[in-house]
């Protein structure tokens, strides 16, 4: 018999009569006098920015009653951001402006005034070149690289306009201060000019998240950032694997009784399932903890991976993907310990680890070969070896640290190591097999 599956699509479709409503009501939020609908708006609609300057307000005032608001709001932790306006493209926005508490500098807003971002007049805004009228910075065609372009043109015409270079060039150029800190900002503010619907201007709206000005930065990672890479390998003899006594129930998954996987051998002696991490020398920042969560499977009583880093605060998931059951037990000091047990087909378990600790191994009671270590990492500087014993730890700044090399079977090994300006480091570690 054939199973025939029907796929309902439910489509909304706007009827005539909606696109007469107005937008207020289209997008259920309220007080929305603006018909603009890009996150910048958002952004001035939910922190109640002034839109526009008042009759006879000069463009420096204007900005000044903006950064006041700014301030007072930044100060009790209240502005919030739409999803696709961040941290720059706010920083942006001030720099946009002005700079605060000096208003003989008007950035972009003396002649891209909000809510329009033209002035509606035209200047000189080129060397030798003709009065031209000042476009709209809203839905700019635009690529970042071309913003980017404009800006640092910009900025080396007021460069030339304050040295008296360019007498015909208008007079706001003289009054450009901007830094090359400032540029990346600005391009990211100006991309939040460009309209969305109106589904999802009420999405920017309702999702905005509070944003906290007076943190620093978060640490951003360079394009090509640097590498520490090597490899971990096993000197002398391996041990012989051994087949594990698995009870009847778990053999019965397999064809073949499996062989333990204490210590495993590849290329070139390369030493598999070991956690390689910066042990001194990271700078204490708060690193961004990765949204997906760390996984421990339970898979045909064996706990994969059998090694793994987890970040302090990252999501650590246990499934038993086994039709039977298993417990997870942790021996740790600095961290709570669990004993998880997972009866067939039960939901993932999750904890969430506190402190950075390692190792902390994992056991099941039922099925005692079964054996997982996993570091808790208060940065993202670690790795596990691959089968060959290869590492590679990217991001690590400039500087000078001591890595640490963990096996189950050797324990661990320092290394003190100088990143290279390169941004390209080698570090390689070895073990001496008990079985010479
Ligand atoms: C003196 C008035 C004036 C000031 C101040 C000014 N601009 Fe402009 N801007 C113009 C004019 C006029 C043009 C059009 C130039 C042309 O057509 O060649 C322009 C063009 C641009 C464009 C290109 C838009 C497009 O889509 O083609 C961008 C982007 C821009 N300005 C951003 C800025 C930024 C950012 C600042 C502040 C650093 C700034 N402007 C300061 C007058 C000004």
């Amino acid at each position: 018999m054939r199973t025939l599956l029907v796929i309902v699509l439910g489509a909304t479709i706007l009827s005539a009569a909606d696109k007469t409503k107005s937008i207020e009501t289209k997008t259920k939020v309220h007080r929305l006098a603006s018909q603009q609908r890009s996150a910048f708006d958002a952004f001035v609609y939910i922190n109640r920015i002034p839109e526009k300057t008042m009759d006879g307000e000069l463009p420096e005032d204007f900005a000044g009653r903006i950064y006041g608001r700014l301030a007072n709001q930044e100060g009790r932790i209240l502005l919030k951001l739409p999803p696709t306006m961040d941290r720059k493209a706010y920083f942006g926005f001030k720099t946009f402006l002005g700079s605060e508490g000096d208003a003989k500098v008007a950035n972009c807003v003396s002649c891209h005034s909000s809510p329009s971002f033209t002035d509606g007049k035209s200047h000189v805004v080129s060397q030798g070149g003709a009065a031209k009228p000042t476009p709209s910075l809203r839905n700019s065609k635009l690529s970042a690289a071309d913003l980017e372009k404009v800006v640092r043109e910009k900025m080396a015409l007021s460069k030339l306009k304050k040295s008296g270079g360019a007498p015909k060039l208008a007079e706001a150029y003289a009054r450009i201060v901007i830094t090359d800190a400032d540029v990346a900002n600005l391009v990211a503010f100006l991309a939040t000019l460009k309209d969305v619907d109106d589904k999802r201007f009420r999405e920017l709206i309702i999702d905005a998240k509070v944003f906290d000005a007076t943190q620093p930065a978060p640490v951003e990672l360079p394009a090509t950032p640097p590498v520490l890479s090597g490899v971990v390998r096993l000197e002398g003899k391996p041990p012989g694997r051994r087949r594990l006594n698995m009870t009847s129930e778990s053999a019965r998954l397999y064809q073949k009784m499996p062989l333990d996987e204490n210590v495993l051998v590849g290329k070139n002696g390369g030493l598999a399932n070991v956690f390689v991490y910066a042990k001194r020398g990271v700078e204490r920042k708060q690193y961004s903890v990765p949204e997906k969560p760390a996984l421990l499977d339970q898979q045909k009583s064996m706990f994969r991976p059998r090694i793994q880093g987890v970040r302090v605060g990252q999501k650590f998931i246990i499934r038993n993907s086994d039709p039977y059951i298993h417990n997870t037990r942790s021996l740790s000091l600095r961290n709570r310990m669990f004993n998880v047990g997972q009866p067939p087909r039960s939901a993932d378990r999750e904890r969430v680890f506190k402190r950075a600790e390692g190792p902390i191994s994992l056991g099941c009671d039922f099925h005692k070969w079964m054996a997982a270590w996993i570091f808790v990492v208060d940065h993202p500087f670690f790795a596990v070896t691959d089968a060959n014993g290869n590492f590679e730890i990217k991001g690590l700044p400039r500087g000078d640290y001591t890595l640490e090399a963990w096996h189950e079977e050797y324990g661990d090994q320092r290394l003190k190591v100088t990143t290279a300006p390169s941004g390209k480091t080698e570090l390689n570690f070895e073990f001496k097999s008990k079985n010479q």
